[in-house]
């Protein structure tokens, strides 16, 4: 059952956690509801939908086995030392959850989500439909919600100037993914689906 092992996978790798993990649920939040909106509007199938919303959430869970190299410090600044943690964490990840009842799409989304559609991407350097669609769809939402998110050395991007910095690295992404992307962001009726603070799919009852 999705929902049980998301539950377990919460309680037992977040809560090992020593330091404050509320902006990576934050974070796991935002692109959980906006990979499901995504999903939607690009034609998947609502099961596929609710899997990406699954993976959304917990995308990053494998940051937490690198946290001790990372702490106090964002991806964007990190030196090369570091970066080679921070490469390990989708495959980390990945073998965090094999070990829960998660989907096979659930876990490559999860192992993909840092390849990039022109192949410069990570682990695997994969490109173009190598990537499963759920990691493509799943890039293009972490990088809005990082994008849209304060960091300790930036504040928050707005809608636009996110919308702008994304179109400069276009190469990264799905294009029909990212004109998908695009609908939902552009679409007022759509921004309580997945603005922050609206936990619309129902995986998970975090407060
Ligand atoms: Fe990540």
């Amino acid at each position: 059952m999705r929902e049980a092992a998301l539950r377990e996978a919460l309680t037992d790798d977040w809560t090992m956690f020593e330091e404050d993990a509320t902006e990576e649920l934050r974070h796991g939040i935002c692109v959980s509801n906006l990979a499901y909106c995504v999903a939607k509007q690009y034609g998947l199938y609502e099961d596929q939908c609710h899997e990406l919303a699954v993976a959304g959430m917990l995308h990053d869970i494998g940051k937490l086995r690198v946290s001790g190299y990372l702490y106090g410090r964002d991806e964007d600044t990190l030196n090369i030392e570091e970066m080679k943690y921070v490469r390990m964490h989708p495959r980390l990840g990945y073998e965090t959850l094999i070990r829960y009842d998660f989907s096979d799409d659930i876990l490559e989304s999860i192992l993909y989500h840092h390849e990039n559609y022109d192949g410069s991407g990570y682990p695997e350097n994969l490109a173009g439909d190598q990537i499963p669609i759920g990691a493509r769809v799943l890039r293009v939402c972490d990088t809005y919600a990082a994008l849209t998110s304060d960091r300790p050395y930036r504040r928050a991007f707005d809608r636009q100037t996110a919308m702008e910095l994304m179109i400069e690295e276009v190469k990264n992404f799905d294009m029909k993914v990212f004109l998908a992307f695009q609908t939902v962001i552009h679409d007022e009726e759509l921004q309580h689906k997945w603005a922050p603070g609206s936990f619309r799919v129902g995986i998970a009852e975090l407060e």
